[in-house]
């Protein structure tokens, strides 16, 4: 990183806890590959210090940041301008101040749209694709597949009602995707889960080595691709399973580089350099393990 002066510009993240984000490590490393003088820099806020904090980073002239848990969907009502697509994901990831405007993005859409293609060779076009998970990770990936023109969305829940609400409140916003909740029940059929082009796993099992309750891979290798948005560990079951499998399988890594690139791109109006994010992440695993 270069020297900082009088004229770095100030990126960064708020969330809590902070302490782990790899985001930094990524965005400094692209910002020094380029020679501009920016800098990332993580700030832990408390929950009930949000709006302070927001109007403090706005005082400061900080261009943009990332927002992360908890404050994803608090963060919104601070902003001056909310784009289209994170007020349809109804989440923010990314907010540029500029000319005192705050506008609030959500490039976790676009981030699992560009890891899709980079990693999985697909595009979302025409394809029928099962999603498991109603959170806020389900919202962004419902919302970018129905708007690249995804035929066909089966969303499964270990909450069935959670699934059912999110598909009835998106469904008429996502016009030309044929969007239904699907009870849980169904993942155990793996005639269900192999008419699918495509798999996705937007909640956190995998995480501690768990398995989604009741569901079931078709055998032959006749299955849909898999993607997991989980990305520690690395191979989770699911993967390992796709992997036994013959299935085409990636973890969420795309995911949170692609993301990072996207907001790069909001802030300083240019592409970070290719490879540049991913390569800093990898060296950064190499030294956690040594
Ligand atoms: P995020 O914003 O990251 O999506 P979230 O809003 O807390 O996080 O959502 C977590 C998702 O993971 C939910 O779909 C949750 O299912 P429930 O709605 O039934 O809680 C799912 N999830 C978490 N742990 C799970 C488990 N052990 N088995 C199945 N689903 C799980």
């Amino acid at each position: 990183m270069g020297e900082i002066t009088g004229r770095s510009t100030v990126t960064g993240i708020i969330g809590h806890p902070i302490a782990h984000s790899l985001s930094p490590v990524m965005h400094n490393a692209a910002f020094a590959e380029l020679g501009l003088d920016w800098i990332f820099v993580p700030f832990a806020v408390e929950p009930g210090r949000l709006g302070q904090a927001v109007e403090g980073l706005r005082a400061l002239g900080v261009a943009g940041y990332n927002v992360t848990i908890p404050h994803k969907v608090a963060v919104m009502e601070f902003l001056d301008r909310i784009s289209p697509e994170a007020e349809l994901i109804g989440a923010v990831n990314t907010v540029r101040l500029a000319d005192g405007v705050l506008t609030g993005h959500n490039t976790d859409g676009i981030g699992f749209l560009a890891s899709l293609e980079t990693d999985l060779g697909l595009k979302p076009a025409g394809l029928s694709v099962l999603v498991l998970g109603a959170g806020g990770a389900a919202r962004s990936a419902l919302v970018a597949l129905g708007l690249a023109g995804t035929a066909r969305i089966a969303l499964c829940n270990r909450s069935g009602d959670k699934a059912a609400e999110l598909a009835g409140e998106l469904a008429p916003r996502l016009p030309g995707c044929e969007l239904a909740a699907h009870p849980a029940e169904r993942l155990a059929d793996p005639g269900f889960v192999g008419s699918f082009d495509l798999l996705v796993n937007t909640t956190s099992v995998g995480m501690r080595g768990d398995w989604f309750p009741g569901l079931t891979l078709p055998q032959g290798g006749r299955g849909p691709a898999v993607y997991d948005m989980v990305y520690a560990p690395p191979v989770t079951p699911l993967l390992a399973r796709a992997g036994e499998l013959g299935l085409p399988a990636a973890n969420g890594l795309g995911m949170l580089v692609a993301q990072g690139e996207a907001a790069f791109r909001i802030w300083t109006g240019v592409q970070p350099p290719q490879g540049c994010m991913a390569a800093a992440l990898a060296r950064r695993a190499a030294v956690g393990k040594s």
